[in-house]
């Protein structure tokens, strides 16, 4: 059946509905932005969420602040993933060895393929309440959407990779995903994308960018810091399976 939004109304204060998650997986989904102070006030939270048909929940923390992430699992809450993220200011960058151009909507086939199966450290990948297949195509939607979103840029070298950018803030840019094809990898071509992305943050008068990375992805740790990035914060990504869909993610895990 069709995912349909719906009222809310006890848990809403903490929780705040991902409509393009809920969307896109046809089940009620929403993010923790503050955690309770004890275990009884969490499990009424949590009750409070079921009953306004929330299916999952997820919440991030920071990965120094150990009491809540206990006080999480001891109310069920489990880890999806661990993250750092990354920063480096937009100095000069070298020119990029390989020809890095804007990508536009004409592209949305060739992300769409290139992304296949690539973000297999992702949090969606590792998580019970997501199938594999779900997860997959999560990534392969989010790149191809970015080219139709004004908020982004993307680039991108043809038949090897891309990256996504955002501009937070003036001074402050963001790069959410990059990825380079099995065939493509280790050439180079990561570095070149990330080069002209710099160079296009510099432009633009952003003087910081960031990037976050599952810790588990070894690949992307020493590729940012060997691209002169440096680590500025950890944090751990928590889920919380509700209702019906914890049985179903039971038999699955
Ligand atoms: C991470 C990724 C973007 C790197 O792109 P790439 O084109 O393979 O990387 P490059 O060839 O430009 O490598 C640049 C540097 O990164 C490091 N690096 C790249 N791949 C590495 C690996 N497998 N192991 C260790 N270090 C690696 C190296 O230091 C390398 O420099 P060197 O060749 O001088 O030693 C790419 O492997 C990828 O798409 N991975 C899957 C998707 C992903 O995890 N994206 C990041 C999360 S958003």
């Amino acid at each position: 059946m069709p995912y349909r939004p719906g009222p809310t109304s006890g848990a809403s204060a903490l929780i705040k509905e991902l409509s393009w998650d809920s969307e896109f997986f046809s089940r009620k989904i929403g993010k923790l932005f503050r955690v309770p102070k004890d275990g009884a006030a969490i499990d009424r939270l949590l009750r409070h969420a079921a009953e306004d048909g929330y299916s999952y929940l997820t919440c991030r923390t920071a990965l120094a602040g150990t009491a809540k992430l206990r006080l999480l699992q001891s109310r069920g809450f489990y880890v999806t993933d661990i993250g750092a993220t990354w920063e480096r200011l937009t100095e000069k960058q070298p020119r990029a060895a390989f020809q890095v151009r804007d990508g536009s909507a004409d592209d949305a086939s060739s992300v769409w393929s290139m992304a296949r199966g690539l973000f297999r450290t992702g949090r969606f990948y590792n998580d019970p309440f997501f199938t594999k297949k779900e997860a997959g195509l999560l990534y392969q939607t989010w790149v191809r959407n970015s080219l139709g979103d004004r908020g982004l840029k993307t680039f991108i070298v043809d038949k090897g990779g891309f990256i996504t950018c955002r501009q937070v803030s003036k001074s402050k840019g963001e790069i959410q995903l990059i990825g380079v094809t099995p065939l493509a990898q280790g050439k180079g071509v990561g570095r070149s994308l990330v080069y002209h992305s710099m160079s296009w943050f510099r432009k633009n008068g952003v003087e910081a960018v960031d990037v976050r990375t599952q810790v588990n992805n070894l690949q992307a740790m020493n590729f940012y810091s060997k691209a002169g990035f440096r680590i500025v914060s950890t944090d751990v990504t928590m889920g919380m399976i509700l209702g019906r869909q914890r049985r179903r993610a039971e038999i699955r895990d």
